[in-house]
């Protein structure tokens, strides 16, 4: 019989993280991620918006985050789903206007939330005004150098100036019409060719980020989320390249060993976050910086949050483990470590818009990165699988110290969309792969808000601009809340308890030597509190005397795909 002695036993346990006393908001916060045109539409034209946004921001207070992110709002021919962006200080006309963020940011306030805005240097829309300068003038000229222009090879130039690609598929660069009618000069674009690459190296460029950096601090947000922060600075010479072209370089990585990709986490592109850490510093100890950066490993994200850069960077590792419990070990002790090593705080995350939904990606046969969305012809996942695995997995990042982001119907264990035509599809990928890789469209879903409403209440008219799988009325936010076996009051109680037990700025030690499944189980605790995840086949009973705080199946024991958290109960005479 297994006690909870052996769990408290010192001799069993191994400490890989300490509890941290560090002042700062975001070190310990969950941080919920608004993907706007899926969120909520207030007008009925299908597409989320700023006031459907902020109508339902007590949502997000009442699942007790501390902040959100939104995903970009600006003005935006739409290639990449707002990532192309035509205007950095203002609001695309469908989704609002700026006075709309402004009352989006009061209510939040009033609320105790934080706002979080997506801010995306690598590259602007073709639609922005710059690129328009850029083909009028000549070649040579300042305002073509703000991108990334060069003369192709070959005769005629009519071959690229180097065999880079596109991380959407296809070539990364495009010939251009010179403004007299002959053909041009090549312009970059690592993503689709709607986006060219800014030129980091051009001041105008770093002038303006920073301006647009004050704009939106002064409108109060609390923060920025850098889109392919990785990606600023490209090597110089621009040499040809065979490696990897997708932005997850992790774990498949196609990198020749020893060589760093010449468009890719390149050493200067630290200085411009130092920079701007100093423009945050200006308005306060509060406002954050958080890389989101493709890198190979923990070591090279550690330096994008040195103590001068950035506050955070979104820990990709984790979201690319595998479920096995050895992996996931290892992927979280490296993780603390290296981190632990420039002072920053960890961050957790499982899903966001541009990857397969957990609650889908954990039902697949191989488990990890997954592949870049599902579509009708491909292996399906198993359903009820992926969502046992996808909260037991909830379970285990919201136990984790550091910061924790959810991504918007995780919290209803939501699927992915996994049989979307392809004439609805938008994600550049599709089109730029000739339909063999799908994308991301599957997990960018309008969410559901009530079962029984058309477009299950995601707007007044019902309209919805990608079309619900049916399995959203099952999971539709009115369905689950009250009921204590849903997700969603799952995510509730375990940020209640996160809070009450603080285990954001908690700790973490490994317990071994439980004598059940030992493989496969993962055991640790975050100050008082035990968490056991089951990532074996058979059902391992808990250890007696624990007390359960919460589990993700039914909490007699710890199931397949199950997890459970749990607190060594104190001797009565121990409360006086
Ligand atoms: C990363 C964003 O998360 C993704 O959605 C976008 O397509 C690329 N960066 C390009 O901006």
């Amino acid at each position: 019989m297994v006690t909870a002695s052996h769990v408290a036993a010192a001799t069993t346990t191994t400490l890989v993280h300490r509890a941290d006393q560090a002042p700062g908001w975001w070190r310990d916060a969950v941080i919920y991620q608004i993907y706007p045109r899926s969120f909520a539409d207030s007008d009925g034209d299908g597409v989320g918006d700023l006031p459907g946004i902020t109508g339902r921001l007590d949502h997000l207070a009442r699942l007790g985050v501390d902040a959100a992110w939104l995903s970009p709002f600006y003005p935006s021919p739409q290639h990449d789903g707002g990532y192309d962006v035509a205007d950095y200080r203002s609001v695309h006309p469908q989704l609002g206007t700026l006075s709309d963020m402004d009352a989006l940011i009061a209510r939040a306030d009033q609320l105790g939330l934080r706002v979080i805005v997506d801010l995306v240097p690598n590259h602007t829309s073709d639609a922005h005004p710059w690129f328009a300068e850029a083909l009028a003038a000549p070649p040579g000229s300042p305002q073509r150098d703000r991108y990334i222009f060069r003369d192709g090879t070959g005769p005629d130039g009519a071959e690229p100036p180097n065999n880079w690609g596109s991380v959407f598929g296809g070539p990364g660069w495009t010939r251009i019409t010179e403004a007299d009618g002959s053909p041009g000069q090549w312009y970059l674009h690592l993503f689709d060719s709607h986006q060219p690459d800014l030129n980091w190296e051009h001041e105008d460029v770093r002038g303006e980020f920073i301006d647009v950096l004050r704009f939106w601090l002064d409108r109060g947000v609390a923060g920025f989320r850098v889109d392919v922060a990785h990606g600023l600075i490209k090597d110089q010479s621009f040499p040809e390249w065979e490696g990897h072209r997708t932005m997850i370089s992790a774990e498949e990585s196609a990198e020749p060993a020893g060589k760093q990709a010449p468009m890719w986490d390149q050493p200067r592109v630290h200085e411009i976050y130092r920079t701007w850490r100093e423009v945050l510093a200006e308005y306060g100890p509060e406002r954050v910086l958080i890389a989101e950066a493709w890198v190979e490993d923990d070591r090279a994200l550690a330096r994008y949050v040195r103590p001068d850069e950035m506050h955070q960077a979104f820990n990709f590792q984790f979201l690319t483990t595998p479920w096995r419990a050895g992996s996931l070990r290892q992927s979280i002790q490296t993780s603390l470590l290296e981190l632990d090593a420039v002072g920053a705080p960890c961050t957790w995350v499982l899903s966001n818009h541009d990857v397969v939904r957990a609650a889908s990606r954990l039902g697949l046969s191989v488990t990890g990165k997954g592949p870049n969305g599902i579509g009708a012809g491909d292996p399906q996942p198993d359903g009820e699988l992926g969502l046992r695995r996808a909260r037991a997995g909830l379970l285990l990042m919201l136990a984790l110290p550091g910061s924790a982001y959810l991504y918007q119907g995780e919290e209803f264990g939501l699927p992915e969309h996994t049989d979307l035509p392809g004439e609805v599809r938008q994600d550049p990928t599709f089109a730029r792969t000739d339909g063999r890789v799908v994308g991301r469209d599957g997990c960018r879903i309008p969410l559901p808000w009530r079962s029984d409403a058309p477009g299950y209440g995601f707007s007044p008219t019902g309209a919805t601009w990608l079309p619900q799988p049916d399995s959203f009325a099952a999971l539709a936010a009115d369905m689950q809340k009250g009921d204590p076996s849903s997700t969603y009051e799952l995510v509730r109680a375990a940020l209640r308890i996160r809070r009450d037990w603080r285990l954001g700025s908690g700790s973490l030690a490994w317990v071994d030597g439980l004598p059940a499944n030992e493989g496969d189980l993962l055991v640790f605790t975050n100050r008082e509190v035990v968490v056991l995840v089951n990532l074996g086949e058979r059902a391992v009973p808990l250890p007696t005397d624990l007390e359960v705080l919460l589990a993700s199946g039914g909490g007699d024991d710890v199931g397949p795909d199950e997890a459970v958290w749990a607190v060594i109960p104190r001797p009565a005479d121990d409360d006086g």
